[in-house]
């Protein structure tokens, strides 16, 4: 860990120089304000951890934090580019000192110190300003009730000790997820999922006390009563770990996976497909797909078609999510079909062109071989074929506009891709064949 001296946080070697002067800069205005400036959460951790931080940052105000994201954006020539006054929270984009050349701008999250009522159990906080330790002792888990003061002297931070009121360094040092209080899953039932996530992506396990508080909560059916909105952001979020499958395996040994979806289950195998996903995707960059897409299908992929369906349902996926969880479902189908012995080439892409590519590079990762090479060649190598000669080329010849020219134009790339016809005077005389 890289605690300074006197227990001071180095904040110095994580945030790297451009970084540093922008909160010096920031935490000098916000005091000419008369406002307190905190570094929290998840950014104090990962200094603590020694990760480098390449995340937005998030800052805790003692003050009026909309008021302060517009006194920042005028001073530092930024935008204020959302303040909810009501909830005391604002996002300024600032310019990005270690990228002026680029239009990226650094965004910076301000929230006023505040505490959270729940006026029932699940239910969305009611918001009130607060200390700083109020603050950090409405949060999930010690680790992320962290904060270090921000002050700056001159264009430089002044080092300053972390504020650890509830001991998150020492649970850091030993690996445990703690929460505060025991109400803390029943607050908000979506911290059980936020803890998995955390304890897959920095090698945690549950300090005992809240491993039995989870199982209460569990017991309780207290993610059956959150809404399935706020459960489909937290498996979005899963799925942009670095570890989308042991996020799944930690699940399903905390006992929370029959809560989401019962059939939703870890496997080896699965394990298998997921390390096969970076390497499976960056195989066909042209496909322009995202790693969310394909750990979603990839993770899903041994549900059955009506289990697809009830999942797409019961938390409102996305259309295009929707479309290739059904998708997937069908490509698994055409294995025997598509290892068939001399399948031409245009029937393999008759069979495979009503798919994303996604869903053809889910089955990539999860099918044995030889299905992932038949599957990679026909996106690179007969997916993109066309004729030379369009549909302008085929008029004059004399073919008039309508349904069959469509179907000669899908003719002649079938003759192309199965090698009858290599130049231009090779397609017109397949032309000129098929409409003798
Ligand atoms: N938080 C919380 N309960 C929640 C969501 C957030 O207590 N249900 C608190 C945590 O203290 C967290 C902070 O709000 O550290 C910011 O939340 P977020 O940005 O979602 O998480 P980070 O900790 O920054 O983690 P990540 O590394 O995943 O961005």
């Amino acid at each position: 860990m890289t605690t300074g001296n006197n227990d001071r946080l180095d904040l110095a070697a994580g945030l790297g120089a451009p970084l540093r002067r922008l909160l010096a800069q920031t935490a000098s205005i916000a005091h000419t304000h008369g406002m307190a400036l905190w570094l929290v959460g998840g950014v104090v951790r990962d200094l603590l951890l020694g990760r480098t931080i390449e995340r937005d940052l998030d800052l805790v105000v003692e003050g009026n934090a909309p008021a302060l994201a517009h006194i920042l954006a005028a001073e530092l020539g930024g935008q204020v580019n959302v303040a909810h006054a009501a909830f005391g929270t604002a996002t300024v984009a600032l310019p990005n000192p270690a990228d002026m050349y680029t239009a990226d701008p650094l965004l910076v999250d301000l929230a006023t110190a505040r505490v959270e009522s729940y006026p029932y159990p699940a239910a969305l906080p009611v918001v009130q300003p607060a200390t700083i330790l109020q603050d950090l002792g409405r949060r999930d888990f010690s680790i992320n009730a962290l904060a270090v003061a921000v002050r700056g002297i001159g264009m430089e931070l002044a080092p300053a000790p972390l504020f650890d009121p509830f001991h998150g360094q020492h649970d850091l040092a030993l690996r445990q997820l703690r929460v505060l209080h025991d109400q803390s899953f029943d607050d908000d039932p979506t911290r059980m999922l936020r803890g998995v996530r955390l304890a897959a992506r920095l090698n945690l396990r549950l300090e005992s006390h809240t491993q039995t508080l989870l199982q209460a909560a569990l017991t309780r059916n207290r993610l059956e009563a959150t809404t399935p909105d706020r459960i489909r952001t937290e498996l979005c979020l899963a799925l942009s770990e670095p570890q989308p499958a042991t996020v799944l395996q930690l699940a399903d040994a905390w006992g929370i996976t029959p809560h989401i979806f019962a059939s939703l289950r870890w496997s080896a195998a699965l394990a298998q497909r997921c390390d096969r996903v970076l390497l499976t995707i960056s195989r066909q960059p042209s496909a322009m797909v995202t790693t969310e897409q394909v750990y979603a299908g990839v993770l899903t992929y041994d549900l059955t078609a009506s289990e697809r369906v009830e999942l797409a349902e019961r938390y409102r996926l996305p259309k295009e999510t929707a479309r290739l969880l059904h998708e997937i479902g069908v490509v698994r189908t055409l294995r025997d079909t598509l290892l068939a012995p001399g399948l031409r080439p245009s029937e393999i892409d008759r069979q495979l062109q009503r798919f994303s590519a996604a869903a053809l590079l889910v089955a990539a990762c999860a099918e044995p071989p030889p299905l992932p090479d038949v599957l990679h060649h026909y996106l690179a190598e007969l997916r993109p074929v066309t004729p030379l000669l369009d549909g302008h080329a085929l008029q004059q010849h004399g073919v008039t506009p309508g349904p069959h020219l469509g179907q000669l134009l899908r003719d002649l790339r079938a003759a192309r891709l199965d090698g009858l016809v290599v130049t231009r005077a090779d397609e017109e005389a397949w032309v000129e064949a098929s409409l003798r």
